[in-house]
């Protein structure tokens, strides 16, 4: 079975035939049909966020069908369509019973391996980690992670909604809650960030107000819904910001991982505005504010995965995209077999693509 493997950061991502044990208790076996390409997985291969954990099967957006479960499963079946949630939703910790699954206690991404400690890929019989491993033919994951969907929306572009629509739309839905008429800035419109532009749109937010320094994210910002696009690397987006909304607006929202974009988003929101940080920052890397500015009733807000409750928050997703009201299709700008994982990263970081969805034929 192919794979997307990160052995260290001088090899790089390859392909490699792997093998997969087969699911035990609580756990389910996938077979992958979309995966997105986030700047999340490249932060790990470009070394932007601390990582250790390799050899690593590399994915955490993505969507499929159940092909076999262990015992205890109540859930899923053979045959459903899942999407693969970021967050274990246990149900059962203080936080999923708060309504905050996006910050379940019961076992966090990131540490490379099923709940317990299993790994269940292997290569010539040594474990690989992975934590949802998108980037895989198959998988294997706790029952927990998976969300059952409506089985009419395409597989491939329902994979989105598995980390990029969820952080982005929920960012602004559930996280800054913006209200109807609300001035939106959007700091950085890939993948994510043209996620939080729809976010906006959905809000019924007055102005929203897309920054990037690529044109064609700007231009595909417009098409969605932004009603103001900044260049960032013509002008200055905070002085542009102001004029445009007459002394700041109410949210501004960092999609990058910056700290130096995350102060320009605090520079351009007004007295009583917010901004929120989305983009996932470096290693060691701090945000710091002026004081008296935040002083004036100002707020900087953190946004873990959207605050998503992935069994709530995906079904309504989904809704709205067979309604023509979620754009999906617009988002994946390029479909390619996962044998072509590193051109997609170099699409990513030319800034020709706003989503890469791979598929497993
Ligand atoms: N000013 C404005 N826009 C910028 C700047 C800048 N200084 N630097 C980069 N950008 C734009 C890029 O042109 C690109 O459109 O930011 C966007 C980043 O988008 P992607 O590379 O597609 O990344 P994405 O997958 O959206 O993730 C963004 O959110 O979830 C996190 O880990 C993720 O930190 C990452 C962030
Ligand atoms: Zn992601």
């Amino acid at each position: 079975m192919r794979a997307a493997v990160l052995r260290d950061q001088k090899t790089g991502v390859r392909i490699e035939q792997v093998d997969l044990e087969k699911p035990r208790e609580g756990e389910v076996r996938v077979q992958m049909v979309g995966a997105g390409a986030c700047h999340s997985d490249y932060h790990r291969v470009s070394g932007h966020v601390e990582f250790g954990l390799v050899p690593y099967v590399l994915g955490h957006e993505g969507s499929g069908v159940v092909r076999e479960v262990g015992s205890g499963v109540t859930t899923v079946e053979p045959g459903d369509h899942v999407i693969l949630s970021l967050t274990a939703q246990c149900g059962r910790c203080r936080n999923c019973h708060a309504g905050r699954p996006n910050l379940c206690e019961w076992w966090v991404l990131g540490k490379g391996t099923l709940p317990g400690g299993r790994r269940p890929f292997t290569k010539d019989g040594v474990p690989l980690y992975a934590d949802l491993a998108t980037f895989a033919e198959e998988t294997v994951v706790a029952e927990s992670y998976l969300v059952k969907i409506r089985k009419d929306v395409p597989l491939a572009k329902a994979c989105l909604i598995g980390c990029g629509v969820m952080t982005g739309v929920g960012a602004v839905l559930n996280r800054a809650k913006v209200e109807t008429g609300s001035t939106v800035v959007v700091i950085g419109c890939g993948g994510v960030g043209m996620n939080v532009v729809q976010g906006a749109v959905l809000a019924n937010a007055g102005k929203i107000i897309a920054v990037d320094k690529v044109k064609f994210k700007l231009d595909m910002a417009h098409s969605i819904g932004a009603t103001h696009m900044i260049d960032a690397s013509k002008e200055d987006p905070v002085k542009r910001v102001m004029e445009i909304t007459d002394g700041g607006a109410d949210y501004a929202f960092e999609v990058i991982g910056f700290p130096q974009t995350v102060r320009q988003a605090f520079d351009c929101i007004r007295p009583g505005g917010t901004c929120v940080m989305v983009g996932v920052p470096p290693k060691g890397g701090e945000v710091s504010v002026p004081g008296m500015p935040l002083f004036w009733d100002r707020t900087v807000m953190g946004t873990f995965y959207g605050a998503g409750r992935p069994r709530t928050d995906f079904p309504w997703m989904l809704d709205l995209y067979a309604s023509g009201r979620l754009k999906l299709d617009e988002l994946a700008t390029k479909v390619r077999p996962i044998e072509e994982v590193n051109q997609a990263f170099d699409d990513m970081n030319k800034g020709v693509t706003v989503r890469t969805v791979f598929t497993f034929g």
